[in-house]
Formats: structure tokens, C-alpha cells, sequence
């Protein structure tokens, strides 16, 4: 089976540890409004929960993380302020690749690249070309990226790639032009900091994923709250378009199979 694998198209596995979580790191600017403190300290604090949740998830045998660091509209926020965020995923490739290359993490940059600085660029090839062996877990991190920015690029790089297609396509044949081709689709998307919406994250590949929101602030964000958000998803029944009575059906089915085999 394919690592991307369209829940669309095929049933896929549904194990108790998800495979891939998704999160929306968001409330870092109340975070430090609470605390009298400038916005952009809430980001520098936003960043040591960075390094917490992607150690738990390692530890917990997560295969992919998926972090929305900035998207396509964050442009919009007052210019000190997209400089300061620059400038911090900048400091961070350059401090904490080689941390990251230790711990035997793949790291991959997801978004539209054309609007950052050379320097920032080429610090993400050589980190992504450091890391791309790596098999402990994939951390991917989605900057200046949108949800219809990355369907849109898609769908032009395939018709370039394949212009035949042109005449017609379906899911199947756009799926490998999307940027997150290398990693299953989401199991659970988490989002902290209490809003209830997806924001232009993942669209296309967030189509059968298990929605968690919290009110906890991104900075405040710890393992046992990530804990809470797995928990959360253990206890939800993923149909995918099936009724409950056919999962039981074949959950029953499973055990004979089993008890047959220990026979
Ligand atoms: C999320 O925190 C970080 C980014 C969007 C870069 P916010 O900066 O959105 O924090 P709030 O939502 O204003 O509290
Ligand atoms: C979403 O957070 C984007 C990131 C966390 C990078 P925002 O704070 O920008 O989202 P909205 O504007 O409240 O929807
Ligand atoms: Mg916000």
C-alpha cells in the first residue's frame, strides 16, 4: 500500500496511536497578553512547546507531526511582527536541525517558498537534505502555506507535468502533485487556543480527519494535553462512510479469525 493513502478511494487502517497529527499552534499572542508581555513573546514561548510535543511524539511512536508555524494569510499581521516570525523559523532551522538530525527526525517544509529570502531557502534544502533519511519521525512544518495554495499548485504542476490531463482527471492522478504526497493523511487535527476552524490548513488531506479543539493556549500546551487530545481520538468511531453495525460486523469478524488462529 502506498504511504498516501486517499481515504476517499480506500478504507484505511484506523490503529489506537495515530499516525499523523495535525495542529494548528494557535494562541500565542493572548498567551502573552495575559501576561502583559508584547505578542511576540508568546511566539518565543509558542517554540519551546514546539520541542515538548514533537519529543512526546516521538516517544509515543507518532510517525508524522504536522505543525502550522504560518500561513498564506498571517502576511496580513502587522509588519514587525511577520518579520519577528521570519526571523525566529529562521533561528530555529539554524539552531535546531542538527538536534533534530540526532534524534533520527525527517524534517520537511510544506508552502509556498517564492516570498522568503534566499538565505531562508537555502536554509531549508540543506536541513531537509540533512534529515531525509531520517526514520524516527517525519516533522513537517507548514510555512506560508494554505490549504487552496496547495491544491492550486497542484493541480498546475500535474497539468505541466502531464498535460493530457487537461481533458479530464480524478483524485487519484492529482494526489501526487499535493504537497504532503510523502505522509498518510491525518488522523487527528488538533487546535489549540479555542477557535473552531480549519483556517485554510490542510483541506484536501483533512478529509476524514478527527477534529480536537481546545482552549489551552499554544505556550501552555504540555504532554498531558496532547495526551487528552490522543485519548479524545481513541475513544471516536472513524466509519468512513460506513454504517456502525458494518464496523461491528467486521470487528467480530476479526476476533473469530483470531481465536480460530490461537486454537
Ligand atoms: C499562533 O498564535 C501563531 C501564529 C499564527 C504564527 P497567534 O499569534 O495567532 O495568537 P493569538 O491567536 O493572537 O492569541
Ligand atoms: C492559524 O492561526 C495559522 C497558524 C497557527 C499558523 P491564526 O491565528 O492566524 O488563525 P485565524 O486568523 O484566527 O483564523
Ligand atoms: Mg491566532
Amino acid at each position: 500500500m502506498p504511504i498516501f493513502q486517499s481515504s476517499t478511494r480506500t478504507i484505511p487502517d484506523a490503529p489506537g496511536v495515530p499516525s499523523h497529527i495535525a495542529i494548528i499552534m494557535d494562541g500565542n499572542g493572548r498567551w502573552a497578553k495575559q501576561r502583559f508581555l508584547p505578542r511576540v513573546a508568546g511566539h518565543q514561548r509558542g517554540v519551546e512547546t514546539v520541542r515538548d510535543v514533537v519529543r512526546a511524539c516521538r516517544e509515543l511512536g507518532i510517525g508524522y507531526l504536522t505543525l502550522f508555524a504560518f500561513s498564506s494569510e498571517n502576511w496580513r499581521r502587522p509588519a514587525d511582527e511577520v518579520t519577528f516570525l521570519m526571523q525566529l523559523f529562521l533561528k530555529m532551522l539554524e539552531r535546531e536541525v542538527i538536534k533534530l538530525h540526532d534524534n533520527n527526525i525527517r524534517l520537511r517544509i510544506i508552502g509556498d517558498r517564492s516570498h522568503f529570502d534566499d538565505k531562508l531557502n537555502q536554509r531549508i534544502t540543506e536541513a531537509e537534505l540533512l534529515t531525509a533519511n531520517n526514520t524516527s519521525l517525519t516533522l513537517t512544518v507548514a510555512a506560508n502555506y494554505g490549504g487552496r495554495w496547495d491544491i492550486t499548485q497542484a493541480v498546475q504542476t500535474m497539468l505541466r507535468a502531464r498535460p493530457e490531463l487537461a481533458a479530464g482527471f480524478g483524485e487519484a492522478e492529482l494526489e501526487p502533485y499535493l504537497s504532503m504526497n510523502y505522509a498518510p493523511e491525518p488522523d487527528l487535527f488538533i487546535r489549540t487556543g479555542g477557535e473552531q476552524r480549519i483556517s485554510n490548513f490542510l483541506l484536501w488531506q483533512m478529509a476524514y480527519t478527527e477534529l480536537y479543539f481546545t482552549d489551552t493556549l499554544w505556550p501552555a500546551f504540555d504532554r498531558n494535553a496532547l495526551q487528552a487530545a490522543i485519548h479524545s481520538y481513541q475513544k471516536r468511531e472513524r466509519r468512513f462512510g460506513r454504517t456502525s453495525e458494518q464496523l461491528q460486523g467486521e470487528q467480530l469478524k476479526n476476533e473469530q479469525a483470531q481465536a480460530k488462529k490461537d486454537r
